[in-house]
Formats: structure tokens, sequence, C-alpha cells
């Protein structure tokens, strides 16, 4: 376990860059704060380079034998089993950051060797901070969350578009969608897969697939949906690994054998 004082001073840090989310404006009217990346409409801004920067400072005053797999830096497969890895977001939800569609997010997922430590995602719009430590259960704000229910058929399910890769993945995507619409309640599409993640752990939807997820969108997310009670695997049922991109499946765990044979189908 973290001790208590380096848990707080990790979640002070993401809180503080949470602010300078909230701080942004109009980023699409702001000269020189957007960049392209490589694949179909995919954007950095500014403030991810910024917040990124400042999580690795503040955590490597707080860790300083930590290592980091980020997003918007240059990784290295190698790092998975490190004694202390984070894997940042430092804004998950770039797209609807910049069109001030509040709903993004910041994700810090911690793996020891590997193994689960802790994971933290906070949206500051809903001032929302999901928590979890490994084998200590998850919370919302500090209060104990779990995952729902629910049956297939009174499932709410979001999915991702993979929309950096649509040209591979778009038929697969829509098809897969199609065939979990026809036996759910009905599909979201939030723009933030941490956050999706997140939702399925305290309960508010049942379950969320994507055909394409980098280890920084689930890394912090699937420790707290373990915690809450929650399954996440790829579309073949397999364990995820931290250091890959893969296919990615999360659920309340009672309809995550449906949902597989569903996409199978
Ligand atoms: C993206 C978001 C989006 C998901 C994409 C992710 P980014 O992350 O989580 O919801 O569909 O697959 O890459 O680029 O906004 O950090
Ligand atoms: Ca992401
Ligand atoms: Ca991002």
């Amino acid at each position: 376990m973290p001790d208590e004082h380096e848990f707080d001073k990790v979640t002070a840090l993401i809180k503080e860059c949470g602010e300078l989310m909230l701080s942004a404006h109009a980023v699409e009217k702001e000269s020189g704060a957007i960049e392209i990346k490589a694949g179909t409409a995919n954007f950095v801004t500014k403030y991810d380079k910024i917040i990124q920067n400042k999580l690795i400072s503040g955590i490597l005053q707080i860790f300083p034998e930590a290592l980091f797999l980020a997003e918007e830096k240059e990784n290295s497969a190698a790092l998975a089993d490190s004694p202390l890895l984070f894997i940042i977001d430092p804004i998950d939800g770039t797209t609807n950051f910049i069109h001030d569609m509040k709903c993004s997010v910041i994700s810090v997922g911690v793996y020891k060797k590997g193994n689960p430590f802790f994971g933290i995602v906070y949206n500051p719009y809903f001032d929302e901070m999901f928590t979890a430590e490994a084998g200590r259960g998850a919370y919302l704000n500090g209060e104990r969350i779990s995952v729902s229910l629910r049956s297939f058929p009174e499932a709410l399910v979001s999915f991702g578009t993979a929309p950096y890769y649509r040209d591979t993945y778009a038929d697969g995507v829509f098809s897969i969608a199609k065939k979990v619409f026809m036996k759910c309640a009905d599909l979201r599409r939030s723009g933030s897969a941490a956050y999706d993640i997140c939702s399925v752990a305290c309960g508010r939807t049942d379950a969320y697939f994507e055909m394409l997820l980098s280890p920084w969108d689930f890394a912090a997310g699937r420790i707290i949906l373990a915690e809450a009670g929650g399954k996440c695997t790829d579309f073949d049922g397999k364990t995820l690994k931290c250091s890959e991109p893969s296919s990615f499946l999360c659920s309340n765990s009672l309809i995550h054998t449906h949902l597989i044979s569903t996409i199978k189908e």
C-alpha cells in the first residue's frame, strides 16, 4: 500500500492538474494550442503536455524511484515489469476537451512489477475523484463504490469508437455495437475511456467496450473496476497486460460472458 500521506499527496497533485483543465476556455481558438498526431482526428493540446509534465515532476518528488509510461512521451515496453510504474493519461478525452464538452479526466494507474498498486481517475468538471488501492476497495470522493447487479437486457453499455484507427476498426466497432444494442437497454458514447470504466465501477453503467485501447486509457480504471467487483478482459476473455494496446471489455462481472459471446457472434 502507499502510505496515506503519499496517496493524499498524489490526489492533491491530480486536483491541481484538474484546476489547469478548468482554467482552459476555448482551447480551439488559442493560437498554437493544438497539434495533430498520427491517425485520424487525433490531437494533443498544450494542456495535455503541461499536465503530463506537472504530474511526472510532482510524482518524482513523492516517489523518487518512479518510472513512467505516459501518452505524450516516447515509451518503452520494457518498462512493464518495473518495480514502480506510473501509467499516465494527462487528459483522457482530449477531443471532448478541445470542444469544451466537459467530459475529460486525468488518469493515473500505478503498478509494482506489473501488479496493481493503486489507481486514480479525476473528473474536474464534477469534482469526482475515483480511487482504489489493491485489496482495499474502490471509492468515489471517499465513499465506497461497487458495480451494478443489472442483467444484460437492463444494461446501459458504453462503447468507444477507436476513433484514431477508424480505417481498420470502423466496420467491427459498429457491427459489435449493433449486436450489443439489440440485447441491452441502450448504448452510450462518452468520449473518455477512463471515465467509461469508472462509470461501470460505480454502477451508473453496466459495461463498456472498445476495439483498441492503449495502456494509459485503462491502467487506472481497471484497478478501480476490479476493486469495485467488476471484470475487465480483452474481447477473448484474456487478462490485459498493463504495457500493451488491446481490445477492451469491462462489465459488472455478471454479464461478462454473455457480452463476449455476443461480440463473437
Ligand atoms: C481516447 C478517449 C476515447 C477513446 C479513444 C481514446 P484520448 O483517449 O478515451 O474515448 O475512444 O480510444 O484514445 O486520446 O482522448 O486520451
Ligand atoms: Ca486516452
Ligand atoms: Ca490523452
